[in-house]
């Protein structure tokens, strides 16, 4: 049957099957996902009353073999919010389909949350932007070739044609906004590319990027993103700077060392910066 993962069960079924196997440790619902990128999984140490629950105990839940990512639901307590935060995601790039991908966001709509929060370590094509900075994602270009709504449609989840206008909350946008400047913390703020992955841009690809309007690029997010707007949800978005990617004469070689330095850097700006906003949310 078209749209189910490999003739499977439909993604309704797997989601419920798979809240259902967490239901007994869950408690209360939660008010908001989030979703952890390379090397900001530090932010699942604040958690409070956490309980850890390994993807590979829950029923149908894909998991993921990116280094640095753990892999493991944390329910629990998070700067005054009920949070279910995903420590580990899915990338396309590790071979699972968009609509995998998306399960853990439908996962936590179905655990009760209304919002998510997506973090993931971008180069920056922008060459005002430098490692180590944050940049609140405004909105984003899909280029992944895939969408995670492709297949049957499945009405329980979200309708056929979501409207993406608005995929980051311009409410929850203004009050980082609003947090970073009382709290004096610098971020940046703008347009986040989406590739499959995993090998990095060609330096011709970088400057095509920085053309049609993105000031950063990652592998991740827009996915997800599509997924939770499909759901109804909310979305903040935050991007680690963790290189410079802007594809010119003075590009530098990548090296996965210095993205999770960089990116460990940004993460805590990124956790800084949800301290102060998740109270107004
Ligand atoms: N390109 C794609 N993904 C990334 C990059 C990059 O330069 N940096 C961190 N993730």
């Amino acid at each position: 049957m078209t749209g189910t993962i490999a003739g499977g069960p439909s993604l309704t079924q797997r989601i419920a099957e798979a809240r259902d196997s967490i239901a007994a440790q869950t408690g209360d619902p939660v008010e908001l996902g989030l979703i952890l990128g390379s090397g900001l999984g530090g932010l699942a140490e604040a958690v409070e009353e956490a309980v850890i629950i390994p993807y590979a105990k829950i029923a149908g839940m894909p998991v993921s073999t990116a280094p640095s990512h753990a892999g493991e639901l944390v329910l629990g307590r998070l700067f005054g919010r009920r949070v279910a935060l995903m420590r580990g995601r899915l990338h396309l790039y590790e071979g699972w389909t968009a609509r995998e991908v998306a399960l853990p966001v439908y996962l936590l709509r179905a655990l009760g949350a209304e919002g998510l929060v997506v973090t993931n370590a971008a180069g920056a094509l922008n060459a005002e932007f430098r490692p180590g900075e944050v940049m609140l994602i405004e909105d984003h270009l899909n280029f992944t070739g895939t969408n995670p709504l492709t297949g049957a449609d499945e009405p329980a989840l979200g309708p056929r044609f979501p409207d993406m206008s608005r995929a980051y909350d311009p409410d929850w946008r203004a009050a980082v906004a609003e947090a970073a400047r009382t709290a004096g913390l610098a971020h940046r703020a703008g347009i986040y590319a989406g590739i499959a992955g995993p090998s990095l841009e060609t330096s011709a690809e970088r400057r095509w990027l920085r053309a049609s309007g993105a000031d950063a690029v990652g592998m991740s997010t827009v996915i997800e993103v599509i997924a939770a707007v499909h759901a109804g949800m909310r979305v903040l978005g935050l991007s680690a700077i963790t290189n410079a990617a802007t594809g010119g004469p003075e590009q530098r070689p990548d090296t996965i060392e210095d993205v999770l330095a960089n990116a460990e850097i940004a993460g805590r700006v990124i956790a800084r910066l949800l301290e102060v906003t998740l109270p107004r949310f």
